[in-house]
């Protein structure tokens, strides 16, 4: 790199490594309320990230945007984004073909804590898309089932249509985890159904289905903004999991995603470096989780 190059670009702090995408899977209908969401699966070339962390990945043509992980360090061979499409990148990204060359910046930020995990029981709240970058996490702590006491994941959506990753579901209970669901909207069908516990209802409802040992639970959050305060509020108040062992990834819009241009700052943090993963025990410092009621 040249010296003024190297000025400009920081030191390549903002060159991204260009990725092939190797697959592209239909994983959300565009007929589902969330819209159409897809899988691309994209060559791993020596990439090393941990659970919950995100990349700047580039569309040519169109524009940067922050994208977790949605697939876990272990698997070796590649990388996996899931991605809606909300706007003009992400929709752009929603057209690109197998084969194609992407640009992709990172990992960036703080990812999930593993390793002070160890022994724990896990219990995973999701909505949504939020379950993208837990799958990172709950797929890795799979890799060392042993490793971790029992793992529990309550998920809801708007709609049985846009439940993220059902093709998985029989592989993780036969690994035990309690999966447990929950649809705003059912269909006729969902309520009929039996493979795993099920209501319709906001995810929260969730809670009265399970019974966990607070004093050895540490609990991961992600979903809409409004979604991750009503589950902060459960875990704290009706399971009693202190806020130190509760953990939420936040969602803000970003720019350089490397601490530079202040746009993802809450209260005295950077959202892309120092998180975006947060104990509840931060979040309530920061001021960023109104109370509900
Ligand atoms: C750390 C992080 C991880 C993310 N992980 C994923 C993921 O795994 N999969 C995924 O599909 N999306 C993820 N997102 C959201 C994704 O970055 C936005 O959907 C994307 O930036 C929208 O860009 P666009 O150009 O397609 O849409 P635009 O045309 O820019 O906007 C479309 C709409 O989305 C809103 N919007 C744009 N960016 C954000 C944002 N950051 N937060 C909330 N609303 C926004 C806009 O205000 C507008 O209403 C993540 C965001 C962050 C910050
Ligand atoms: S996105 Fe630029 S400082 Fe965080």
């Amino acid at each position: 790199m040249n010296e003024e190059r190297a000025f400009f670009d920081h030191n390549g702090l903002y060159t991204p490594t260009l990725l092939r995408v190797t697959a592209i899977e239909d994983e959300i209908p565009a007929e589902a309320v969330t819209g159409p969401i897809k899988n691309f699966v994209l060559e791993r070339n020596g990439i090393d990230f941990r659970p919950g962390q995100f990349a700047q990945v580039t569309v040519f043509g169109a524009g940067e945007v922050p994208i977790s992980l949605s697939s876990p360090p272990s698997l070796s061979d590649r990388i996996i984004l899931t991605v809606r499409a909300a706007g003009f990148v992400t929709g752009a990204l929603h057209q690109i073909r197998p084969g194609d060359v992407i640009g992709f910046r990172g990992p960036c930020g703080n990812g999930f804590p593993i390793e002070p995990c160890i022994g724990q029981d896990i219990l995973f709240v999701a909505g949504g898309i939020g379950l993208a970058p837990l799958r990172g996490l709950l797929w890795e702590l799979l890799f060392r089932r042993q490793d971790f006491g029992r793992i529990l994941l309550l998920y809801g959506a708007r709609t049985p249509r846009d439940l993220l990753y059902q093709y998985q579901i029989p592989e993780w209970q036969e690994k035990g985890v309690e999966v447990f669901q929950s649809v705003d909207v059912g269909d006729g069908v969902w309520e009929k159904r039996t493979e795993t516990p099920r209501k319709v209802g906001v995810v929260t409802t969730l809670f009265q289905e399970i019974k966990i040992d607070p004093q050895r639970t540490v609990a991961f959050v992600c979903g809409p903004p409004v979604m991750i305060r009503f589950a902060l509020l459960g875990l704290t108040r009706d399971l009693h999991i202190a806020p130190e062992r509760c953990f939420a990834t936040l969602e803000r819009h970003m720019k350089c995603g490397v601490g530079k241009c202040g746009h993802c700052i809450v209260a005295d943090k950077y959202v892309c470096m120092d998180g975006p993963v947060f104990s509840l025990a931060e979040l309530e410092k920061m001021a960023v989780i109104e109370e509900p009621w």
